[in-house]
C-alpha cells in the first residue's frame, strides 16, 4: 500500500530562511545550496521573488540564483507572487516558477494582499509568462486544513482554488498546511476531496510540524497515494505572515522514517546532516530537528 519511491522537494533555502530573523550572507545561502546540490535531491527551492520590504532575508534572490553551482539533474526554483517577481526570476533564469495563495480568505488578505478571486488573475499572468519561457510552474496553495485567523477550512475551499490552478495550467499543486494544525483524519478528509477529480500525481503535501503531528501526516498522504513531499534541513521555516507557524517537517527525519521502511528517495541522510549542520552554525542556534538533536548529544 505504501510506495516505493517518494521525491522530497528541499524547502529550507526559502521556507526556511525567509522565517529566519539573523541575516545571513549572500555566500552563505549559495554554499547552503550547494551543499544540498550533494546530498542527491532533485529539487531545491532556492529563494522568493517578494517584494524585499516583505521579506528582507530573501533580497538576494538573483544574486543567489546566478551564484549557486548547478547541477543538471536538479530543479531550482523559487516563489513568485507577481509579474515584477517573474521578471527577476527569469532574469536569475530560475527552472522552476512557483506561484503561491491560499484556500482561507483572511490568510491570503494578510500574506499577499489581496483578495482570493482577485489573486486568480495575477497568478494567470504569471503562468502563462512563465510558460511562454519555457517554464513549468508549481502552486502552492497555502491554510489548506487550519489558518490562523478563520480556525478549520473546509476541503472544498480547498478544492475551489485547486481547480482554478490547474485549469490556468499550474504543473504541480502543493498542498500547504501553514500553521501546522492538521491530524491524519483531517488530511484523509482533504485528500478524499481532492482524489476524487485529481489523480495523486498533480499534489504535493508541505507540512509544517509545529505540533508534532507532519510525520503522521505524511505516512496518512502516503497511504492515499501521495508521493511528494515537501521539507526543510534542520525543521528550519516558518511564514512570517501565518503567526504561529514554525519549521517544515525536518528533511533528515524524514529521511530517516523513509530509509526505515526501504521507501527510496536517493537521498544521502549523511550528506544532508552535513548540510543542516553548517546552516546550524550559521544560523547560531539549535536547529529543531531530531536528528540534530542526536547529533548534538553524540
Ligand atoms: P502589494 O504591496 O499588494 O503589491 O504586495 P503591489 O502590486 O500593489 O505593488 C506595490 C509596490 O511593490 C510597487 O512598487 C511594486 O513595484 C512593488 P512602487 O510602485 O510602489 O514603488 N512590488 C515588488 N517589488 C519587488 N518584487 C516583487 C514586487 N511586487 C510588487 N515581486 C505582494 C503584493 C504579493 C508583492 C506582497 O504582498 C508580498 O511580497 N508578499 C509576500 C508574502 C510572503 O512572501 N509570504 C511568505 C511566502 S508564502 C509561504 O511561506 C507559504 C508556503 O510555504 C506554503 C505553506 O506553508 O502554506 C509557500
Ligand atoms: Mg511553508
Amino acid at each position: 500500500r505504501l510506495p516505493t519511491h517518494v521525491t522530497l522537494k528541499e524547502v529550507g533555502p526559502r521556507d526556511g530562511l525567509q522565517n529566519e530573523a539573523t541575516h545571513i550572507a549572500t555566500a552563505d545561502k549559495v554554499q547552503l545550496v550547494n551543499l544540498l546540490s550533494q546530498t542527491g535531491l532533485s529539487y531545491i527551492e532556492v529563494t522568493s521573488f517578494v517584494h524585499p520590504k516583505w521579506i528582507p532575508q530573501l533580497a538576494d534572490a538573483v544574486e543567489v540564483l546566478q551564484e549557486i553551482k548547478r547541477h543538471k539533474d536538479i530543479t531550482y526554483a523559487a516563489l513568485v507572487p507577481n509579474m515584477h517577481g517573474l521578471e527577476r526570476a527569469l532574469q536569475a533564469d530560475v527552472d522552476e516558477v512557483n506561484v503561491f495563495m491560499s484556500a482561507s480568505e483572511s490568510h491570503n488578505q494578510n500574506n499577499i494582499n489581496k483578495t482570493i478571486d482577485a489573486t486568480f488573475p495575477i497568478l494567470e499572468e504569471v503562468v502563462i509568462g512563465a510558460k511562454a519561457a519555457n517554464k513549468t510552474v508549481r502552486g502552492y496553495i497555502s491554510t489548506v486544513i487550519g489558518c490562523p485567523y478563520e480556525g478549520y477550512i473546509e476541503p472544498e475551499k480547498v478544492l475551489y482554488v485547486t481547480d482554478k490552478l490547474l485549469a490556468m495550467g499550474v504543473d504541480e499543486i502543493s498542498l500547504g498546511d501553514t500553521i501546522g494544525v492538521a491530524v491524519p483524519t483531517q488530511v484523509e478528509r482533504l485528500l478524499e476531496t481532492l482524489l476524487k477529480r485529481y489523480p495523486a500525481e498533480h499534489f504535493a503535501m508541505h507540512f509544517h510540524d509545529t505540533r508534532g503531528t507532519a510525520l503522521a501526516n505524511i505516512m496518512q498522504s502516503m497511504e492515499m497515494g501521495i508521493t511528494k513531499f515537501d521539507s526543510a534541513l534542520g525543521g528550519l521555516g516558518g511564514c512570517p505572515y501565518a503567526k504561529g507557524a514554525s519549521g517544515n517537517v525536518a528533511t533528515e527525519d524524514l529521511l530517516y522514517l523513509l530509509d526505515g521502511m526501504d521507501i527510496h528517495t536517493g537521498i544521502d541522510l549523511q550528506k544532508m546532516l552535513e548540510a543542516a549542520q553548517f546552516i546550524e552554525q550559521i544560523v547560531g542556534k539549535a536547529l529543531p530537528s531530531k536528528q540534530m538533536a542526536i547529533l548534538r548529544n553524540e
